[in-house]
């Protein structure tokens, strides 16, 4: 499938996004940051880093691992003057202002300096310019239905399970995911799901038509809905279209994003998340690092599940560094092409750095809970240390701290994805919280009869 990206001809396949095409063809640096001009690469792949914003068509600032691949697209690189992104001569700030560029008081001595250099620094600031073309209104929708369950992986599977064997017997929840199949991270870790005798599959079954299934229908905004108060108001993409969904209760189970890890060179291009990587290969079949192995780095239990899962999706490991024993000095390349790691200090004597070449590195660290829809409502998130992120507070029975947004897995650091006894609460705690959001539902329909 031909795509042009800044003039060149370069060929993508159907079912790839627009990242998985630009991997394909070889293509890592897909942006400059805004004010060093450092080369940026995709992390994520899943749409909440925005290290891979591209202008397509015309339209400034997509994600390029959001967008599905169309014959004939238009793409171009942003944030490089001339649209010379892999030869940034902006680069040379980085090297010129080795203690970092204070543009609030630059060249302030002089009144006419200062000027200049806010003028300069004005056309040089924000991300890419403004489309060639006035967008045209899209189609929209609206519905109304009784509850809505934010999110198709084990956590919203096991929430809409308890709603439809709950007691309000008859109530159909809607189900929206964002990517193209439910599942989430169970389908990510298939291998690591069977080992603990579950499957992504089984939910399913037994939910049969009893939801309402959307795929690729991303919430984009979350209301209190004034008529009547006390309900719900979703912003819902779908492709083009945007759908406006009236609902009595949300359950939210987003799950999580991916985090980077501290270290010299994080940003670069070839510095992945691993799920991301998983993710990358299940929907497009394409893998990183140019057949090169891979170095893997990350903690605990996510390292493990995602060594396993990296080795079944084919790609082999240059290293698999435990941040609990090792850390990384830096990475080299662009791509990445070299880690090196050390010791930590508590491991003496041995501090000799250890210089590994590989095709890529991808983080394995638990993800940080998707808080921002419920808290963007007043749904309180604290920080945890131990999570690493702001999981949402929650009461027994999964309520946040706005009566009509429950909450559950990953958005409340309760992952299903655990093992034993803490994996089978969380999973006994989400089909609760369908339960009771689905009987609350029900009770304020029939109020509003
Ligand atoms: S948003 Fe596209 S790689 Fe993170």
């Amino acid at each position: 499938m031909p795509f042009s990206l800044d003039g060149e001809r370069l060929e993508g396949r159907a079912d790839d996004t627009l990242a998985a095409a630009m991997l394909r063809a070889g293509v890592t640096t897909f942006t400059r940051s805004i004010k060093y001009h450092r080369p940026r690469g995709p992390f994520c792949l899943g749409g909440s880093c925005g290290q891979c914003l591209v202008r397509v068509d015309g339209v400034p600032s997509l994600p390029a691992c959001r967008v599905e691949l169309k014959q004939g697209m238009s793409c171009e690189r942003q944030n490089a003057p001339l649209g010379l992104v892999d030869r940034d001569l902006f680069r040379a700030v980085d090297f010129l202002f080795p203690g970092g560029l204070d543009h609030h008081h630059l060249m302030i001595q002089s009144r006419l300096l200062g000027q200049i250099s806010l003028e300069v620094a004005r056309r040089l600031a924000g991300l890419g310019t403004l489309p060639s073309r006035d967008l045209l209104a899209q189609q929209g929708s609206a519905r109304a239905v009784p509850l809505v369950i934010v999110g198709a992986g084990p956590a919203g599977l096991s929430a809409a399970l308890g709603a439809v064997e709950s007691d309000s017997g008859g109530l159909r929840p809607l189900l929206l995911e964002r990517d193209s199949k439910p599942g989430g991270t169970a389908r990510l870790f298939r291998d690591a799901e069977r080992a603990i005798g579950r499957s992504s599959a089984a939910p399913l079954e037994r939910l049969g038509d009893r939801v309402e299934l959307l795929c690729d229908a991303e919430v984009v905004g979350l209301y209190s809905d004034p008529q009547p108060e006390g309900d719900a108001l979703l912003a819902v993409r779908q492709e083009a279209r945007l759908l406006a969904v009236r609902a009595h209760r949300v359950v939210i189970a987003m799950g999580g994003v991916s985090q980077p890890h501290p270290f010299p060179g994080n940003d670069r291009p070839g510095v992945y998340a691993a799920r991301g990587l998983l993710a990358l290969h299940d929907q497009t079949g394409v893998r990183v690092g140019e057949g090169a192995a891979i170095a893997l780095v990350g903690v605990g239990d996510e390292l493990e599940r995602c060594r396993a899962a990296l080795l079944s999706r084919g790609y082999s490991l240059a290293a698999c560094v435990s941040l609990d024993e090792d850390e990384i000095v830096r990475v080299r390349g662009r791509p990445v092409a070299e880690i090196q790691i050390r010791a930590r200090p508590r491991q003496e004597p041995s501090s000799a750095i250890r210089k590994i070449r590989c095709g890529a590195v991808a983080v394995a660290l638990p993800v940080a809970a998707q808080h921002d829809l419920a808290s963007s409502v007043g749904a309180r998130a604290t920080f945890s240390a131990s999570l690493g992120g702001f999981p949402l507070e929650v009461d027994a029975e999964a309520r946040t701290s706005v009566a009509w947004i429950f909450a559950v897995g990953t958005a409340v650091g309760r992952s299903l994805l655990d093992s034993g006894v803490s994996g089978n609460e969380a999973t006994a705690f989400a089909q609760k919280a369908g339960q009771a959001a689905a009987v609350e539902a029900k009770q304020a329909a029939a109020l509003a009869r």
